[in-house]
Parts: structure tokens; sequence; C-alpha cells
């Protein structure tokens, strides 16, 4: 076996190129992908009933109101997926009905489903549910008599887990997979990156929504693979498991004892595959075999950066207002849509400065129970593009959160490098600020062997998600770019190659 971890492999083969972009992989137009799973007879638990009629109630308050008897009633699951990753939109266009979400995705091909685990409950039976996202409605995966009786289904989950306490003691589960296909029918190879991105976002609705409603969650990203595929019954060569999330009621927190949120993978000899993303996604598993290798990070691993790659002798600090960009923040997830022309005017330094503090969670103000819950925030770093910000020279900086500054590191505009490199977008060149996010490959596998990629991407999408509701929050256009010239951020950002652009999130003012 090659000493190098296959997810370098994977990320060198999916780069875009100036000189081959567009060449490779063909869109069969004939064989678009379903968006939506069926089970045709399985029961159904309709959701849609228990939705707020009008955006303008409070979420929260509802639910305390409608929930005498406890967390995880159904008018609280159903805001919860919902506000995760419900459709908040509808389109018609050559005759089909486009549904768009609560969370956005690349080329609105929504490759993410979300499963929930659970036992105990007053209305629904012990077992695992499907999230119909167009019927908003609960789908029973097992027929009838056949799910697993809650406590097995638990321990079974638990022992998948690696025997994670949060897991075992949770009376619910929500599971996030991706259907690759969904992605890769157009975007071909590099499609597993934006599966990632993509289910970030999503998780990143949950664990802003979640809090609202008296609910806390921990993220476990080390799992068996192939244990959990076979508790949803889902496809291994069609669908990837990426992450599991126990949920308790916000009063249970601090009884809870939740395991490390990342764990590295066995990176046993990959099956050889003829297909790039299942051979990335089959790299980055954990067998059963060597599962007690799997190695975990300490919780509280959530921490971004403490050592940042630069001297902070000369940041600019950021300049917060009084604006509470987390209170009402999930009715800027129900109305969020990407916003597809920036003007290219100014944001303010201090729009900049609270838009970074709420999606950094710098923003202090939140109790521990209620901070967002990532895999390892520790592998990625923060740039930040500033094209045109009321009170910061344009140039490029980077962000450390720890120390909520910037640093420049370079002077002037790069405008048209970064509108270049996005591969001509104009979101980027109209953008106020690029936020772009990047990591160090060879040491995030060293730490997690090619999982590495997932926590990467996955956590790299968690914050695009804070950035875009929260740019919603202060009326201020935002939307993620997946398409960029690797080769080209690593030159703008003057970084080594084996750093890696994750992901990028233009922010501005939207054009009328
Ligand atoms: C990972 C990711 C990558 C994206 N990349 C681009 C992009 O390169 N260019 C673009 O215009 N929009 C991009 N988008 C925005 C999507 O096109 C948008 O989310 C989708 O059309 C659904 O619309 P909505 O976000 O308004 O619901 C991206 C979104 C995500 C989550």
């Amino acid at each position: 076996m090659s000493n190098q971890p296959f997810a370098e492999i994977y990320h060198r083969q999916t780069k875009y190129h100036p000189a081959t972009i567009g060449q490779g992989h063909q869109i069969d137009w004939n064989n678009p992908p379903e968006q939506f799973k069926e089970y045709p007879g399985a029961r159904r638990i309709e959701l849609r009933p228990y939705l707020p009629t009008n955006e303008s109630e409070d979420w929260g308050a509802m639910q305390r109101l409608q929930d005498p008897d406890g967390p995880f009633s159904l008018p609280q699951l159903s805001k919860l997926l919902f506000a995760t990753n419900g459709v908040t939109a509808m389109a018609v266009g050559g005759g089909q009905r486009m549904f768009y979400r609560a969370a956005p995705s690349a080329g609105a091909l929504y490759p993410t489903d979300l499963y929930l685990a659970i036992r105990g409950h007053a209305d629904l039976a012990d077992g695992v549910y499907y999230y119909h996202v167009r019927e908003h409605a609960l789908i029973e995966v097992y027929p009838e008599g056949l799910a697993p009786e809650g406590n097995e289904l638990f321990r079974r989950l638990a022992a998948a887990c690696m025997e994670d306490p949060g897991v075992a003691g949770a009376q619910v589960a929500l599971i996030a997979t991706a259907v690759f296909w969904r992605s890769s029918w157009r975007y071909g190879e590099r499609a597993y990156r934006r599966c990632l991105l993509d289910t970030g976002h999503v998780l990143g609705n949950f664990d802003i929504v979640a809090p609202k409603l008296d609910l806390c969650t921990f993220a476990v990203g080390g799992f068996v693979d192939s244990e959990i595929a076979e508790l949803l019954a889902t496809p291994e060569d069609k669908e990837g498991v990426l992450a599991v999330f126990p949920i308790y009621a916000i009063g249970d927190y601090s009884d809870v004892q939740p395991g490390p949120s990342a764990r590295a993978s066995s990176d046993v000899e990959p099956t050889p595959k003829d297909d790039a993303i299942l051979s990335i996604h089959d790299a980055g598993a954990i067998r059963r075999e060597t599962a007690a290798a799997a190695t975990g990070a300490p919780v509280g691993s959530d921490d971004f950066l403490l050592n940042p790659k630069y001297t902070f002798a000369s940041g600019t600090k950021l300049r917060p207002t009084e604006t509470d960009v987390n209170d009402r923040i999930e009715l800027a997830i129900l109305r969020r849509r990407s916003t597809r022309v920036l003007s290219g005017e100014p944001m303010t330094f201090e729009e900049l400065s609270d838009l970074l503090a709420f999606a950094y969670r710098a923003d202090l103000k939140l109790p521990p129970e209620q901070q967002p819950r990532y895999f390892d925030t520790t592998l990625l770093e923060t740039f930040v593009v500033v094209n045109n910000v009321d009170g910061l020279e344009p140039g490029v900086y980077y962000f450390a959160p720890s120390f909520m500054e910037l640093l420049n590191i370079r002077r002037g505009s790069v405008k048209r490098e970064i509108f270049h490199l996005s591969l001509g977008q104009e979101l980027a060149r109209d953008a106020s600020v690029v936020v772009v996010h990047t990591g160090d490959l060879a040491a995030a596998t060293k730490k997690y062997g090619s999982r590495a990629y997932r926590y990467l991407h996955l956590d790299a999408g968690h914050i695009g998600q804070r950035l875009n509701v929260g740019a919603i929050r202060l009326e201020l256009g935002v939307s993620g770019i997946g398409g960029f010239f690797d080769d080209e951020v690593n030159a703008l950002l003057n970084i080594p190659e084996q750093e890696l652009c994750v992901y990028i999130t233009c922010l501005g003012k939207p054009a009328q």
C-alpha cells in the first residue's frame, strides 16, 4: 500500500485547472437523478400539520406552548426537520417543479438525506425514519414488525459509534447521509467535495435550530460506516453515512457525556473501485476489524485554531456592534436564498465584524449547551479577501477566530485574481468580502487518516451555513462557491501545495 492517504490522491485528482476545465465529465441529460427516496407501502407520519402557519410566529415559544408532554413531540420534530432541510420555496420551470430547501446545495442537487432513530416515543413506534423532504413526512424505513426494538436499535447504534455514551443514552438521533449520484450526475468525481459541503450546510441549520427548540446535540464523526448503513438499510455503493447527532432535551445537557467528535479512519488498503467517489468514501471508512484503533479527538476539539499560523503583532480587531445576530436567527433560515447577483457596493467593517463573530461563535453570550458542534475545526484555517469594505483596506487577511482579529497578509485589491480563480463567477468579483477556508491536508490525514477529508469539508460547510444565515439576518447577500481553480487559490493566499482550499463563500450587498 502506498504511504500516501487516498484523500490526498483524490484531492489532486479532482482539482480544476484552467487548461482542462470543462473536459472529462459529461452530463447525462436524459438520466437526471431523483431527489427523493420512495418507500412504497411504508407507514408515513405527516409533519405538515404541525408547522407554524406564518413566519412571524416565534418557533421557540410555540414549541413550549404546544409541548407540555416533554421534548421530541411531533410539533417539535416537524419544526426541527423543516428548518434543517425542509422545502422553503418552489419554482416551476420546463414543466418541472423545483423544490428549494432551508439549506443551499451546489447546483440545487440536494444529495443530503436525513434519518431519525427513535425509541420510547409517545406517537412514533421505535425504529428508523427517513425524512421525506418534499412531503415533509417521516417514513418508516422498516416494514411493520421488522424494526429492531428501541433499546436494541440504540445498543447497535452506540456500538457502531464506538460505544459513544452520548449515543447510548439518547432517545432520538439524527443521521445524515449523502446520495452521491445526485451530485456526481453533474459534477463527476469532484462531487464528493460538494456532497460533504452541502451536508455541512444542513448540519449548520440543525445546529442553529436545535437550541431554539430547547434541544441540544453532539457531533459524532467516528462510527463503523457499514454498521450504520445496515441500520438505515441504505446501499453503501450509492449512499454514504456522514454524521450521527444524538439529540437531548437541553435541560439534560449537563448529564450527557459525549465521546470524541472525530475519529481516525482505518485506512486499510481501499477496495479498488472504478469510481473515485466510492474510493474516497471507502478510504475514509472505519471498519469493525480495526475500529478499536480508531482514535478520537478529545471533546472540546471544536476550539478554533488556538495557535494561528501567523504571529498576531499588528492585527485589526473586529468591531462587532450590539446587534444580537443569534436573536430570531431561525427566521433567517426560513427566508434564506443564495444571492444570485451582488452589487459590488461596500459592506461596513461593523457588518463584517458582526457576521464573523456570529459565524465563528465568538458569540460568547451563548451558553455551552447552545454552542455549535463541529467535528474538528482545528483542522481549518480562514482567510478573508476584502474587495470593498468601508473601514478596511482591500487585500488578503488571515483570520484567527480565537483572537477575533484580521491580519493583513497581502495589501491591495485582488479582485481580478479572485474573479478568475472562482471560474470567472461575477459573485466573487462583486462581493465585498470573500471568505476562503483552507486546511493542511497532510496534517489532517496524519491525525484522522483519509476520514479527515470528511471532517474538513463538513465543518467548512457548517461554518459556511452560519455565514449564510448570519448574512441574511443582517440583510446582506451571500453565496457559496464550490468550483474554483485549486492551485490558483494557493497562489493567491501564498500557501503550500499540501494545504487545500476547502470552500469559498461570497458576501456583500445584494443587487436590487
Ligand atoms: C457547496 C455549495 C457550492 C455552491 N457553489 C456555487 C457556485 O459555485 N456558484 C453559484 O452561483 N452558486 C453556488 N452555490 C449556491 C447554489 O447554487 C444554491 O444553493 C442552489 O441553487 C439552491 O438555491 P438556494 O440556495 O437559493 O436555496 C453553492 C452552494 C453550495 C452549498
